[in-house]
């Protein structure tokens, strides 16, 4: 059978499936609301010093909500990024969903204050998505604050771990404001002035909520980390790869992506937008190891 049609057959197979009584129980139920994997990289990124050992956990989009995304799936969320004893624990932001099917909203106290259990030596840091500013920014930006969680919003820290210096950037949302006219957004992104406050040679890890930044993103930035695809989230390859928000599809989806010597790991996420619906792209904590030799998986 030639790889042509082997595919054919494939994404045939897995369209036939999510459509049958047991493919929706699954992709409406199993995967978007039981399912959480932890999914593991090892990496020493240009720039990065090989015997700085690192550990970052990882969340994206949580879209949290009633019934989809409870608070109480938020906790599990929680427990099990401590479970991983990261040295630094990131949210790439979109931490509420707003499709159509969401029954309650949960109240940005609610779910802050469940972030504010995250325990890692460095803290925890998030960004802004593309969710949060087109809903309840203001809302979304006093719970983080009074949970005293670290909003970066083109802004760049310098942190230290185990006496080495690096720099942490979060970059303002790059589809923060709709323009009126259809799928056109203008950001709030400043990536030259984010990377003007980096003022030494440290490294430097840059968080993103969509991935689209990377096509500029500067050889300085030892790592990006993005979220925004959800990995297609209903992703059938040869069927709904158009479906992919971003400007460049399958290239940004997910994944551990080098281009040029530069590195970026996109996320597949938590929660759901649209509808609330995941196949194919099972939720997820990332923990990623910088520095050192290969986690166990
Ligand atoms: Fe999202």
């Amino acid at each position: 059978m030639s790889l042509v049609t082997r595919r054919t057959v494939l994404t045939a197979g897995a369209a036939g499936f999510l459509v049958s009584a047991g493919g929706g129980a699954y992709a409406g139920l199993i995967e978007p609301t039981i399912l959480l994997d932890v999914t593991r990289y090892q990496l020493t990124p240009p720039g990065w010093p090989a015997d700085h050992e690192m550990t970052i956990a990882v969340i994206s989009d949580v879209h949290a909500n009633e019934p989809y995304v409870p608070i109480g799936r938020v906790k599990r969320i929680v427990e099990t990024t401590n479970a991983l004893k990261p040295d630094l624990i990131v949210h790439l932001g979109d931490h509420e969903a707003t499709h159509r099917f969401v029954r309650r909203r949960v109240d940005p106290k609610e779910w802050a204050a469940a972030y504010a259990d995250l325990d890692a030596p460095l803290g925890l840091f998030t960004v802004l998505g593309n969710h949060d500013w087109w809903h309840n920014r203001r809302s979304i930006r006093a719970a983080l604050d009074r949970a005293k969680i670290r909003v970066l919003e083109n802004e760049a820290e310098l942190l230290s771990h185990n006496g080495r210096r690096f720099w942490l950037a979060g970059l303002g949302d790059q589809l923060a404001h709709w323009t009126g006219q259809q799928g056109v957004f203008r950001g709030a992104d400043d990536l030259d002035g984010t990377l003007a406050q980096v003022t030494t040679d440290d490294p430097l890890l840059l968080l993103a909520h969509e991935p689209d930044i990377f096509a500029r993103t500067p050889a300085r930035v030892s790592l990006q980390l993005s979220g925004h695809t959800h990995g297609g989230q209903i992703y059938i390859p040869g069927l709904t790869d158009r479906f992919i928000p971003s400007g460049y599809g399958e290239r940004f989806r997910y994944g551990h992506i080098v281009e040029n010597g530069r590195h970026m790991i996109v996320s597949g996420g938590i929660g759901m937008s649209i509808v609330p619906i995941r196949f194919g792209v099972p939720p997820e904590v990332l923990l990623i190891k910088l520095g050192g030799s290969p986690v166990a998986v």
